[in-house]
């Protein structure tokens, strides 16, 4: 089986600062990927490249099997981008309902109003995050909790089979966020490849399958059971100044 995501030696600099160094990876079908490391290594970074958001100046990456510039089905990748909360603009009177409709933008074509069908899919994706009752409201007039799970729902609004998610539960009171953790559980059951960066170890012992620790390298890859049970854990660790807060 061909991995889902490609990366073959990664090198990003914004201006000359070099911020992603030799950078492979794979991400296959069904992983549940928790990407850890210190503030300012890169995560997001490289969340951007993947996305085709940012151009890397070295090196190839793939998604299916296609070069991510080349890759057009945009909508098979969800994105939940870190601190989208703060780019709300609470003068612009978007409602809930539309904000998450964006997420069906890239699969549909002209002419691009909701039909019943989308507008299903909208609620669906709300009700997943328990936001159902908020259909109608604006966004700016939620808190940023809230927000943030408007902005999980535009995720996962379009079935991607990749979603990819940049400290999601920022913000997220303690029960709501061991909810959406058991809900991207079931979701990685049901097949769904997750990639995502935290630096909540809570979710990395609960659910995830496989660990990545970047700091401009990748400084470890392996499984879960690896991860907990390497001997070079605390080296890594320590090395690396990881932000691991045991719960
Ligand atoms: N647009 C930019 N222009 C210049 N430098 C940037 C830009 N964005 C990020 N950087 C720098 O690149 C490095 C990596 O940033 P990145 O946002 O990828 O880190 P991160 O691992 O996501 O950190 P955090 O945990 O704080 O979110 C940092 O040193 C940051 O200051
Ligand atoms: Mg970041």
């Amino acid at each position: 089986m061909n991995p889902l995501i490609e990366i073959r030696h990664l090198f990003f600099w914004y201006g000359n600062r070099l911020v992603l160094e030799d950078i492979n990876l794979d991400i296959n079908q069904g992983d549940f990927l928790a990407i850890l490391g210190p503030n300012g290594s890169g995560k997001t970074t490289l969340l951007k490249c993947i996305l085709g958001l940012l151009k890397p100046q070295k090196g190839e990456i793939r998604l299916f099997g296609i070069l991510v510039e080349k890759f057009k089905e945009k909508w098979r990748l969800g994105y939940v981008p870190q601190r989208a909360t703060a780019l709300v603009d609470p003068v612009f009177p978007l409602s809930v309902e539309e904000v998450v409709g964006f997420g069906l933008i890239p699969k549909k074509r002209f002419p691009r109003f909701f039909t019943r069908e989308d507008r299903k899919a909208i609620y669906q994706a709300l009700k997943r995050v328990e936001m159902e009752k908020y259909l109608h409201h604006r966004l700016s007039n939620l808190s940023g909790g809230q927000q943030q799970r408007v902005f999980i729902a535009r995720a996962i609004v379009s079935y991607p089979e990749i979603l990819i998610l940049d400290e999601p539960t920022t913000g997220i009171d303690a029960a709501t966020q061991e909810r959406f953790y058991d809900l991207l559980a079931e979701l990685n059951q049901k097949g769904l490849t997750i990639v995502i960066v935290t630096h909540d170890i809570g979710i990395v012992n609960k659910h995830v399958k496989q660990v990545a620790c970047l700091n401009r390298r990748l400084v470890y890859h392996g499984t879960h059971e690896e991860f907990c049970s390497s001997p070079r854990l605390q080296q890594i660790i320590g090395e690396h100044h990881l932000v691991i807060h045991r719960h």
